[in-house]
């Protein structure tokens, strides 16, 4: 099957591209970019009126596969997830029950999963320390080596300077970032088992920009480490990652749709579907994560979609964490690209190439002979959240029943059409790196 998306706005930041271009897919591959293709024995989707962009990436989920928490997500749902909102490439954090460290072949292991059940690409981070229990650094080396793209223990600030200085310095040879969870969490580890444990002394939930400092200095200053800030909450954080890369350091860092949407008083009337660690903020701090995406202070937007059962967020004390796979792209558009806060360009800059050059990862652009993952967004459709309609497995979203405008319309991962109008296509047991027309249902679509 050869695709040719025809008429639509192609906005592609890698190649500096914002223009009315055909591209035709061959065998998996963009094998065109032009302004009039014209291909016989082509499916074509005819784009007028639509953007048609790298696919974007998700560099900041969780998958509760494999393990103990599967009910929440698997790979399978999580993908599924994934490309019905627009993203054909994720980035799995590895805080799952037992957690991907380096033991046995757990990388190797999720990525098997990943080939069999994903419909998107899927990467995986490790741990920083062993079973994520704050004492021992993971053998970065044998972690990288499966496949593993980042290291952090989501979810647990890690506190020793000697362990930073020992992760940094092992992901620097190593060639990948460290992704430092800093703030204080309510959630504690028990040392022995690793299993969290309420914490008896509450922690203020202030100290993300104190962390920031100490990994700037300790694990990025000292040691050229690569150092990403997954989910900046806090105006103070913003000072440090600024003045950061102002001196040059390898800092990057991520704002989340929630962080830059809602505030602690939503929190008052969404409840429990807005309880999320780090916690929603002051406007003030709002504003000021508004304007470091507008000054490319932070980098990258990631939804940290971290599903919950309905019965966990019911319970008194709800687990952390709200689900946004399905509703990042809406919410971006409408509440920053519609709003005139950053560019649509912008936008898609910090959902594509940017995360594929922070993990140094496949994706995030439109070239002859690369992969072919591409999303067609329709930026005027209307729409309300749901989260009865999600694929997702959770129903935790802040963002429900919210109005929105802008949705992705198809996404394409590896040639293969695996969202089109909210519909999943799920061939059993696809691999989306190979090219399989034969697995591939006949397409109807309605345009
Ligand atoms: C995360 C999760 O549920 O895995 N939750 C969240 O609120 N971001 C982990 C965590 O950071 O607590
Ligand atoms: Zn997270």
């Amino acid at each position: 099957m050869k695709l040719l998306i025809k008429n639509g706005r192609v906005i592609d930041p890698h190649n500096s591209i914002d223009d009315y271009l055909d591209i035709l897919v061959e065998r998996g591959k963009i094998k065109g970019i032009a302004p009039q293709l014209d291909v016989e024995n082509t499916t074509i989707i005819d784009a007028s009126n639509k953007i048609v962009t790298p696919g974007l990436i998700d560099m900041h989920v969780h998958f509760r596969q494999p393990g103990r928490q599967e009910y929440k997500e698997t790979i399978r749902t999580g993908s599924y997830a994934a490309a019905k909102g627009g993203f054909t490439t994720v980035v799995c954090q590895p805080n799952t029950d037992p957690p991907i460290d380096d033991f046995d072949s757990r990388i190797e292991y999720v990525l098997n999963i990943a080939r069999n059940e994903s419909i998107i690409n899927l990467y995986t981070g490790a741990c920083m320390t062993k079973g994520m229990k704050g004492l021992k650094i993971v053998d970065v080396k044998k972690v990288v080596d499966q496949g593993a793209v980042l290291i952090t223990d989501d979810g647990f600030p890690v506190k020793e300077m000697d362990l930073i200085v020992e992760a940094a310095k092992e992901a620097k040879k190593c060639g990948i970032p460290m992704c430092p969870h800093c703030e204080e969490t309510r959630l504690t580890r028990n040392g022995r088992s690793g299993i969290r444990k309420e914490a008896f002394v509450m922690e203020p939930y202030s100290s993300e920009a104190q962390y920031i400092q100490q990994y700037i200095i300790h694990g990025v200053k000292d040691t050229l480490c690569a150092c990403h800030f997954p989910h900046v909450s806090l105006k103070q954080s913003i000072d440090r990652i600024s003045q950061a890369k102002e001196n040059g350091l390898a800092v990057t860092a991520e704002a989340t749709p929630h962080h830059l949407v809602l505030t602690s008083q939503d929190y008052k009337h969404i409840g429990s579907n807005a309880k999320v660690n780090p916690p929603l903020r002051s406007l003030e701090d709002v504003d000021a994560i508004r304007q470091a995406l507008k000054d490319n202070i932070l980098d990258v937007i990631a939804s940290d979609h971290a599903p919950h059962t309905v019965k966990d967020k019911e319970r008194v004390n709800p687990p952390f964490g709200v689900i946004g796979l399905e509703t990042t792209l809406g919410v971006i558009l409408t509440h920053l690209v519609d709003a005139g806060v950053i560019s649509l360009y912008s936008a898609i800059e910090k959902m594509t190439v940017n995360p594929a050059k922070i993990l140094n990862i496949k994706g995030g652009e439109l070239s002859i002979g690369k992969q072919a993952d591409i999303t067609i967004i329709d930026l005027d459709q209307e729409w309300i959240v749901d989260v009865e309609e999600f694929e997702s497995l959770g129903r935790n979203c802040p963002f429900n029943k919210m109005n929105l405008k802008g949705k992705a319309i198809m996404t394409i991962v590896a040639g293969n059409i695996v969202m089109a109008y909210d519909k999943i296509f799920d061939p059993p047991a696809i691999d989306p790196h190979q090219w399989k027309p034969e697995l591939w249902p006949q397409l109807k679509l309605p345009i």
